[in-house]
Parts: C-alpha cells; sequence; structure tokens
C-alpha cells in the first residue's frame, strides 16, 4: 500500500540525504470507501468489528500488523470513551489510528478544534494535540476537565516565546496592537490583545485599528504575513529592526525553496499544471510560500483538496507540512496520489499514541487522579487570555 520512492528520485529533498531515505511515495488504488463510509467512532463493536473496519479503510499507511497490534486498545478506547461520554478533539497532524479516534466534527486545525471546544456540553475533553492547543479549549471552557495524552510535548513556537517578550515588543511599538499566534502559551496570550490562528490571520489583522500590527512569535508567518498586508498594514514581528525574541517551526522551516523546486521537477508538479498542486503551510519560509500553488492552514489546505477532487480536478499533490496531515489526506482522498517526506514528523505531535490515550480513559474509569493529563491554569490567567482569544472567535465569524 505505502510504496518507496523508486532509488532513481531518492535526490528528492536537497543536502539531506537521511530524510531523502524517509522519503515516501502514498499512492491509493481508487477503489477504497471514502474514509467517513467507516463508522468512526461507534461502539457496542467487538474487536473483529473494529479490525474489520480499519481494514475497510484501506489506509495507505495502515498495514495488517499496524491494525493486528492496535486493534485491541483502539477497541478499548472507544469503549470507553463512549462509556464516559468523552468528547476527542483530533488535530489534523495526529497519526491516522488517533486521527480516526475522533468524529469527523471533532478533527481539525486550531481554529476547528477551538471553536468546536467552545461549544462542547461534554465533561470531559481529551485533546489529541499539543499542550498549548488544549490550554486554548481550557480558557473557552474552564470548567471542563480538559486532558492531554502528554502533558511534556512542546512546540517550537510556543515554548521560545513568553509573556515577557510580549512586554518587551510593546514597549518598543507603544500603542500598536499585539496579534498573537494561537501556537502559544496563556501567559504570552494573557499579554496580547488579539489572537489569531493560521486559518484566519491576514483577516483579523485587517480588523485591527491602526495602520500597524505587532505579530508574534513566528517569524516566517509575520514576514508572510508581511508581503500579504502589503500596502495595507505595516506588520512589526521580533528580529525586524529590533532585537525581540521571535520563534520558528521547527518542522516547516525545514522545507526550502530547493526542495520544492525539486519537488516540482521529480514528481511532475510544473508550475501552473491544473491537476497537480503543491501546497504550503503559512509556517513555511517566504520564499518557499511564494512558490506553492497554494497556502493556508491544515484545514483550509484540506478543503482547496476537498473542492478540487469534487470536480475532478487533482490527481497528485505533495503538501509542505507535517508528515501526518498527508497521511490523513491520503486516506480521505484515495484518488489522489499524494507524497510527503516522513522524517518531516513534529515530534511533539508525535508524543500523542494510542497507549498514551488509553492509560488516561483508564484512569477516568478507575476514577482515578488525573493530575498526569489535566490542563490546569488560574484562573486570573484564564481571565486575561479569554479575551484575545474571545476577541479572534467574534471577528472569525
Ligand atoms: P493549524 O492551525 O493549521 O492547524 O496549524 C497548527 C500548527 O501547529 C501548524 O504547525
Ligand atoms: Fe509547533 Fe511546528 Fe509542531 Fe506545529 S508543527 S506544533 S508549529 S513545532
Amino acid at each position: 500500500m505505502l510504496d518507496r520512492l523508486p532509488t532513481d528520485r531518492e535526490h528528492l529533498i536537497s543536502d539531506d540525504l537521511e530524510r531523502t531515505k524517509k522519503m515516501t511515495v502514498m499512492r491509493s488504488n481508487g477503489e477504497t470507501p471514502h474514509a467517513t463510509d467507516t463508522p468512526g467512532c461507534t461502539t457496542d463493536l467487538s474487536i473483529e468489528d473494529v479490525k474489520k473496519e480499519l481494514y475497510n479503510r484501506h489506509h495507505p499507511s495502515l498495514t495488517f500488523l499496524d491494525i493486528e497490534a492496535h486493534a485491541k486498545t483502539v477497541h478499548r478506547i472507544r469503549t470507553l470513551k463512549q462509556k464516559h461520554d468523552v468528547v476527542m478533539l483530533g488535530h489534523n497532524y495526529m497519526e491516522p489510528l488517533v486521527f480516526g479516534l475522533s468524529e469527523k466534527e471533532e478533527q481539525g486545525d486550531s481554529l476547528g478544534l477551538s471553536m468546536f471546544a467552545a461549544k462542547t456540553e461534554a465533561p470531559y475533553l481529551i485533546f489529541n494535540g499539543v499542550p498549548f492547543m488544549a490550554e486554548t479549549a481550557k480558557i473557552l471552557s474552564p470548567d471542563k476537565t480538559v486532558l492531554v495524552a502528554d502533558k511534556t510535548a512542546g512546540c517550537s513556537l510556543a515554548d521560545n516565546f513568553g509573556a515577557e517578550d510580549v512586554k518587551e515588543l510593546k514597549e518598543l511599538y507603544p500603542g500598536a496592537p499585539v496579534m498573537i499566534y494561537v501556537n502559544s502559551y496563556a501567559d504570552a496570550k494573557a499579554e496580547s490583545d488579539i489572537c489569531c490562528t493560521s486559518a484566519n490571520a491576514a483577516h483579523i489583522a485587517k480588523t485591527l485599528p491602526g495602520d500597524t500590527v505587532i505579530f508574534v512569535p513566528d517569524i516566517f508567518f509575520a514576514q508572510n504575513l508581511e508581503e500579504e498586508l502589503k500596502g495595507e498594514k505595516n506588520v512589526v514581528y521580533p528580529g525586524k529592526d529590533n532585537t525581540a525574541r521571535g520563534a520558528v517551526c521547527e518542522v516547516h522551516e525545514r522545507f526550502t525553496l530547493d526542495d520544492l523546486l525539486n519537488v516540482r521537477e521529480s514528481f511532475e508538479i510544473p508550475k501552473g499544471h491544473p491537476d497537480r498542486k503543491l501546497y504550503a503551510h503559512w509556517e513555511c519560509r517566504p520564499n518557499v510560500l511564494q512558490e506553492a500553488d497554494f497556502y493556508g492552514s491544515t484545514s483550509q489546505i484540506m478543503k482547496d483538496i476537498a473542492e478540487r477532487v469534487a470536480v475532478n480536478q487533482l490527481e497528485r499533490a505533495f503538501v509542505a507540512s507535517e508528515c501526518e496531515l498527508t497521511s490523513n489526506l491520503a486516506q480521505e482522498f484515495p484518488k489522489v496520489q499524494f507524497w510527503t517526506a516522513c522524517s518531516i514528523r513534529c515530534s511533539h505531535m508525535a508524543q500523542v499514541n494510542l497507549g498514551k490515550i488509553a492509560n488516561i480513559l483508564e484512569a477516568i474509569d478507575r476514577d482515578d487522579d488525573l493530575s498526569e493529563y489535566e490542563i490546569t491554569l488560574s484562573p486570573e490567567t484564564i481571565d486575561k487570555a479569554r479575551t484575545p482569544i474571545e476577541r479572534m472567535l467574534e471577528a472569525s465569524v
């Protein structure tokens, strides 16, 4: 199901032999049922039923070895999820078996998941993503028990930027509103005026008063936004005519312009081709973003692919983003040929796995102490950080 690249194409990603060796090609046979045709999370199923469902997905990166090894855990998770009325949010970067634990409406990008978290009624919310995302859910639903598989999972953007860094920039540019990317922790959000995600940054910036906006902490994203808003807004950010600290995404920074040009050539995705497209996430380097045929948030990339598939206008795609996004796309759109570099994986997102999720649910089932998994924030931080997030949600609709 999952083909290796032919060796003559293993020069695809420049200057990184290890990475190149791990480059995979995902091909689907075009005869598999649509992912959502399989009941995602219904329970009252036997382990054999769960296996059958997993096989029926015909997922290009799920082998029989994966299915036989994990069906019992998947079954147990589904059973306990239903028994305890747990909402399980799944970010688009989750590996396929974890992603499939969430119902369709529980899957999404940072913005979609925040919005879902704000309206859910369930008492327990397991957030399959990294802790900064779960913090957003906790801020919007402070009365709920928000749990993550691994509280030590970080993010190179959130980990390298804090409240003090926001204060420094505010002093440098008095009066300019601070727009903070959702990939940040609550204490930094609490010092900011408005939040944004990759799905709405350009739109939110335009709603802000004045001609200058401070964007933090992602430097590449800020440069991309600067280009997008040229003539409309002056975007200032860490490192632009100042020595303030900023950060970049350690995953997306790995894609270079040469990589993308190599992809175009090796996999025959020429610029302007009507049915072959190169996608990039906003966190990529500016010259990578400019080379892409389409850029957006993870869900916007998925949406563009879905729209093209619906009118039969996508036969091949490369997505410059975290590799499990492509794995999930390959299941959802079996007729499209996807290529991905499986070594370009977010090690933080990869800390979320079936075993750890099962541990949370077993702890709920035993009525154990949940502090190992629970996201907690002081009421003051929740209060201060809620304003920029709610402003974003209001400006997004
Ligand atoms: P999205 O907001 O597009 O889901 O992205 C989050 C993220 O961490 C990207 O690396
Ligand atoms: Fe953070 Fe980058 Fe991982 Fe997204 S992919 S969680 S931005 S390190």
